[in-house]
């Protein structure tokens, strides 16, 4: 049987349009209107340490704004999670953070940082918030994950993405399969994202245990030429 997929649309490049120019537009609501048009499940965000994109005042805003669940990704530090007691979001997904990076590249130390995300997802945990560790493909992660207790995982499909080759995608595809498949086995709740595009998605929207796809830059750079309202539902037509 084949769980429905949803798509969590991100947002924080409309946010980074804004901060290149440090003004009031795009307005990061109304690009939550028009997802809302389509059906799109959830908002995503990420409030990085830096706050390049998403700023503090934009996390209670599309909080009260949006009829959707509202996913909201975090570093695992205790300014981060006191934000999102602070909202307490439907969501949280927890990931790695490097002030250098471009974008989030890697999953998380669910090895080298157990305590500290341990903490964070009992804390979330206990007020109510679906947590979710952003991960590698990897078993070793996946049982550290399910140790830390967290309810549901985001597979990194950065590696997959990437791939210039079909025989390296097949194989990044592998992992990306073979590791979602073992967690759902285990109970937890297997969702992926990072670099999905129009032509790589379908691939990983078709594996039966993959419940939610987070997927944002593609979205975004696509609406330039279409409309955010179009581009999400070319979007989720390469998912349902
Ligand atoms: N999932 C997580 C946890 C992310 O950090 C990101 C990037 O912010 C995404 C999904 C979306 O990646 P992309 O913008 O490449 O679609």
């Amino acid at each position: 049987m084949k769980y429905p997929t949803v798509l969590g649309v991100n947002i924080d490049h409309v946010a980074t349009i804004r901060q290149a120019r440090g003004t009031t537009y795009p307005d990061l609501l109304e690009a939550v209107k028009e997802i809302e048009k389509t059906g799109a499940e959830a908002i995503t965000i990420h409030l990085r340490e830096d706050r390049r994109h998403i700023q503090d005042m934009d996390v209670p805003a599309v909080m009260n704004y949006t009829s959707r669940r509202l996913n909201l990704e975090l570093a695992a530090t205790q300014e981060m999670v006191d934000i999102a007691l602070a909202v307490k979001p439907s969501d949280c997904c927890i990931v790695p953070e490097k002030r250098e990076e471009l974008t989030t590249e890697g999953g998380l130390d669910v090895i080298g940082q157990f305590d500290r995300i341990r903490s964070a997802t009992r804390q979330l945990g206990e007020a109510g918030v679906r947590v979710s560790l952003f991960i590698e493909p990897d078993i070793k992660h996946i049982d550290k994950a399910k140790e830390i207790g967290a309810p549901v995982i985001e597979l990194h499909t950065g590696a997959y993405a990437d791939q210039a080759t079909p025989e390296g995608e097949q194989h990044e595809f592998e992992r990306v399969l073979k590791a979602a498949e073992y967690a759902d086995s285990i109970g937890i709740h297997v969702n992926a994202g990072h670099g999905l595009h129009y032509t790589n998605t379908r691939q990983i929207a078709d594996i039966s245990v993959i419940r939610e796809l987070n997927i944002g830059h593609a979205i975004v750079a696509r609406a330039l030429f279409v409309g955010l309202k179009q581009a999400t539902e070319e979007m989720l037509a390469q998912i349902v």
